[in-house]
């Protein structure tokens, strides 16, 4: 069977779905790999690495006979409609905002799998783009906050005295802000963090720092995420992580609950009281944003000197590492469906029957949300 990666077109993605040392093992499984030209330049993987790993190398429309396609972002509507009947698509698709590239899908006859709807089971854990994307943004945020401060990260003991650490608070502790805690300590600077889930706490000291406590109710959900919260628990929230911000010198927020908007944890007023030369970022502003003021790509300064730094199209921006992990997540998920080089997706096997949204025409719901 052929499996086709086309260049993304998404304006800002310099990610690729599969990288050249993944292209041997499908090879071995008996897939025929075909990558259009220039895919990988912008994760600088280069046309000839590819053809040395055993793929071949094409101009022009790569996914019109392909059985499957391999793409990060959501194939286009209009490119969806070009597969053929019975095509498999393995991407992010999110059933909230790519509606109308599962609409096209189904119609098509597509099997498309969405990536973030694999579960949260430990056999799916090699398969989960979500964690291996969330990991490449949070070591990002770090280091731009890092870029971004007029301050060391350090403890410095110089001839011309001491330099005290930065204070770093990280909110939200789930993939992305452990990662962010893990850099940020790698850097020397003092650490806290604050999530609502309890199960996060250890986490956070596990990477040698301090855990906020806050006289608020947990709100675990169901798969290891979060709850969103009401608006009373939102602002007592806000209240009480106030003195801990004004003390910090930098600030990253990373909070975020499935399907919902980013949840609004700090606002204008509270920023207002950070020193100047403080920094903010701000992985969730592309959706919504968990500080007030960010813009997604943008850094916007405050009239008191904060400078704030918008995520946008974060883990591409480590396109190297992001699209080799996100590749072993493509691979070992399309592994699961291939025997003697066919590919044939097993709707009951757990993973595929919770990540395919369309299959045989239609949209599918899992078989578990029936019962
Ligand atoms: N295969 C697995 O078992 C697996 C894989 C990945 C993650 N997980 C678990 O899921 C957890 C969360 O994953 P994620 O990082 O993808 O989640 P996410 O990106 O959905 O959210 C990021 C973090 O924001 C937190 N958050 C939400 N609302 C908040 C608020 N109002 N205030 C403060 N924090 C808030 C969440 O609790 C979460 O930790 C992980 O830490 C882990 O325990 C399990």
């Amino acid at each position: 069977m052929k499996l086709a990666v086309p260049k993304e077109v998404r304006s800002g993605e310099k990610r690729v779905a599969l990288v050249p040392d993944i292209i041997a093992k499908l090879v071995k499984a008996g897939l025929e790999v075909v990558i259009e030209s220039g895919a990988g330049l912008t994760a600088e993987f280069s046309d000839d690495q590819y053809t040395q790993a055993g793929a071949k190398v094409q101009s022009g429309d790569v996914i019109k006979d392909a059985d499957i396609i391999a793409t990060v972002q959501p194939l286009t509507p209009d490119a969806m409609k070009r597969l053929k009947k019975g095509a498999i698509t393995i991407s992010f698709l999110s059933p909230t905002t790519a509606i109308d590239s599962i609409e096209a899908a189904a119609s098509a006859g597509v099997t498309a799998i969405s990536l973030e709807l694999v579960p949260r089971i430990s056999r799916a854990q090699s398969m989960d783009a979500l964690t291996s994307q969330a990991l490449c943004a949070g070591y990002k945020a770090a280091l731009v906050a890092a870029e971004l401060s007029p301050r060391f990260f350090p403890l410095l003991m110089t001839a011309a005295g001491t330099v005290t650490p930065a204070n770093v608070v990280v909110l939200g502790a789930g993939v992305a802000g452990l990662q962010a805690i893990a850099t940020a300590k790698r850097l020397g600077a003092v650490v806290s963090a604050y999530d609502v889930r309890p199960a996060s706490a250890d986490e956070v000291k596990s990477m040698g720092a301090k855990f906020i406590t806050l006289e608020l109710e947990a709100l675990e959900g169901s798969g290891g995420y979060a709850r969103e919260m009401t608006e009373d628990r939102a602002a007592k929230q806000r209240e009480l992580l106030t003195p801990y911000i004004a003390a910090a010198n930098v600030l990253i927020t990373t909070a975020a609950v499935p399907g919902r908007p980013a949840p609004r944890l700090v606002t204008a007023q509270m920023i207002s009281t950070m020193a100047p030369g403080s920094v903010v970022v701000d992985l969730a502003s592309e959706t919504g944003g968990n500080v007030e003021g960010t813009k997604p790509g943008e850094i916007v300064t405050t009239s008191n000197g904060v400078r704030m730094w918008g995520g946008k199209d974060v883990p591409s921006q480590l396109a190297f590492h992001a699209s080799m992990l996100f590749s072993r997540n493509v691979v070992n998920l399309l592994m699961l469906m291939t025997k003697e080089g066919v590919v044939t997706p097993d709707f009951t096997d757990e993973i595929i029957d919770a990540a395919a949204v369309t299959h045989g025409g239609a949209k599918r719901t899992p078989e578990l949300a029936k019962k």
